[in-house]
């Protein structure tokens, strides 16, 4: 049975569930259960509504809430794909975009958009706790997988602290490294925030998205042990591309303790 007749057979037109979400469902558990792999084909918006009788503009609905999702993805003129599974982004542990990628299997990659000196404005600052004006050096870089841009991340980072980092070419050179063999940095630990974001014109040609797409922001300060600020970082990543693990423990009593202790200190 081809794929479109398969999803034909998973749908119930009388029952209670949206005809949009079957489909979408019913797409789903295909491409499962037939190990349509990533980057072959789906049957077109066509074939599907043919098989199932279902109108052409649910199954649209249906396909492009997979294409949000980052399950789909279309070629103008050539069709619909399998997308390739998400890249997993551990939350609690302080590594850099080579690191994970690498762990994944991924060739990390990087292109520089920008590297300047310029004055800290009173936001970064507050955030590296420097004086306003101090010089600092600006980094943005679009992050590659595999040669697919997935995000664009921005570091400010004191001048003062560390000087020469203009003359260093990120292209080819990771940031972690350089702070630890370069500056003998010890990189200790980070506060992150992560929100909800959609693509503006710029991002969303950087990252080879429709505009309006949804993006992960994400915002790191990374301490070394003695509390000092080294970087601050704003990234956008792709949400088609990436989903956020951590890994969570049982809060124990005598661990709730502990941790009365350590906010109430
Ligand atoms: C991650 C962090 C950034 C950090 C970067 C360094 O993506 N979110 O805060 O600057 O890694 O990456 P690399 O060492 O690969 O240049």
């Amino acid at each position: 049975m081809g794929p479109a007749s398969a999803i034909a057979e998973l749908i119930d037109k009388n029952a209670a569930k949206p005809l949009y979400l079957q489909v979408k469902d019913a797409l789903l558990q295909v491409i499962d259960a037939k190990g349509i792999p990533p980057h072959r084909r789906i049957p077109s918006e066509r074939e599907i509504s043919e098989a199932t009788g279902i109108s052409r503009m649910t199954v649209r609905q249906a396909i492009r809430s997979l294409i949000l999702e980052g399950r789909l993805y279309t070629v103008p003129g050539k069709g619909t794909f399998v997308a390739e599974p998400k890249i997993e982004q551990r939350l609690q542990h302080l590594t850099s975009f080579t690191e994970e990628m690498t762990r994944q299997g991924l060739r990390p990659g990087s292109q520089v958009v920008e590297a300047a000196r310029l004055p800290a404005s009173p936001h970064c600052a507050r955030m590296l706790q420097v004086e306003p004006d101090t010089p600092l050096f600006y980094l943005a870089r679009l992050r590659l997988a595999n040669g697919t841009p997935v995000a664009l991340e921005r570091a400010w980072l004191s001048l003062e602290r560390f000087p020469g980092l203009v003359e260093i070419d990120f292209s080819q050179r990771s940031l972690y490294d350089v702070l630890r063999n370069e500056y003998h940095v010890s990189l200790d630990h980070a506060v992150q925030f992560v929100e909800a974001a959609i693509a503006d014109e710029t991002l969303a040609a950087l990252l080879q998205l429709p505009r309006n797409a949804p993006l992960l922001a994400f915002e790191r300060v990374t301490y070394d042990p003695d509390d000092r600020p080294i970087e601050f970082v704003q990234s956008a990543y792709r949400s088609d591309r990436f989903r956020l693990s951590v890994s969570l423990d049982t809060l124990s009593e005598t661990k709730n303790a502990v941790q009365r202790l350590v906010f109430t200190r």
